[in-house]
């Protein structure tokens, strides 16, 4: 990661918008340590086993993909999709599925992987849903977790980083879709946010 880029990160920018700026909130090469710190504890616990990755789409793609790496080992894969945020920035506390699994999971150790944990809804209705799937072992694993906006009693086996209760974007996590190819999580700031 160049000086530069570092530098500049550490700065506020310009987001994509008109009325939009963004701040670093964790940088690109804390996120890499802290998840090759993850992947070393889920070994751990799971030191022979072949794990079966979920990613719930989209904003878990680039944690999957370097938890996966940094796993070693057997690892499998398999997506699904749900929807629990419209346009903007704030849950409707509605999930829907809008992709199922392709694979069974029964008999197998799944580790659901999320960016982040916010209301705990979605985790909460996807958890259900798994369980009566039969797995092996079923644990959580969470990039970023909002703690003080949980509604649902759910928690991650395994968390990266508790976070304020700030809307984020990059490192997969997006708004109204854009923002997810930032390597960083950055927090976003929206004008019309600020105002009463
Ligand atoms: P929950 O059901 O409220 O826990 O929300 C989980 C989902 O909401 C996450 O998988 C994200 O897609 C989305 N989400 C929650 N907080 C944020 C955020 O700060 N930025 C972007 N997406 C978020």
């Amino acid at each position: 990661m160049s000086k530069i880029r570092t530098k500049k990160a550490a700065k506020e920018q310009e987001g994509h918008r008109p009325g939009e700026a963004l701040r670093v909130l964790i940088s690109h090469a804390r996120i890499q340590k802290k998840v090759a710190e993850m992947a070393r504890e889920i070994r751990r616990d799971f030191p022979m086993d072949s794990l079966h990755l979920i990613g719930v789409l989209k904003g878990s793609i680039f944690f999957l993909a370097d938890l996966a790496r940094e796993l070693g080992g057997e690892v499998s894969f398999d997506f699904l999709g749900v929807s629990s945020y419209g346009k903007g920035t704030d849950s409707t506390g509605e999930v829907k599925l809008t992709k199922d699994l392709d694979l069974s999971i029964e008999g197998l150790s799944v580790l659901v992987v999320e960016d982040i944990l916010d209301t705990g809804l979605t985790l909460k209705y996807l958890l259900k849903s798994f369980e009566e799937r039969k797995p092996k072992h079923l644990r959580v694993a969470v990039l970023l977790d909002k703690v003080e906006r949980r509604i649902a009693d759910v928690k991650a086996d395994y968390c990266g980083f508790t976070i304020p209760n700030e809307f984020v974007v990059g490192y997969g996590l997006d708004y109204d879709e854009r923002y997810r190819n930032l390597p960083d999580v950055c927090v976003l700031q929206l004008e019309s946010r600020g105002k009463t």
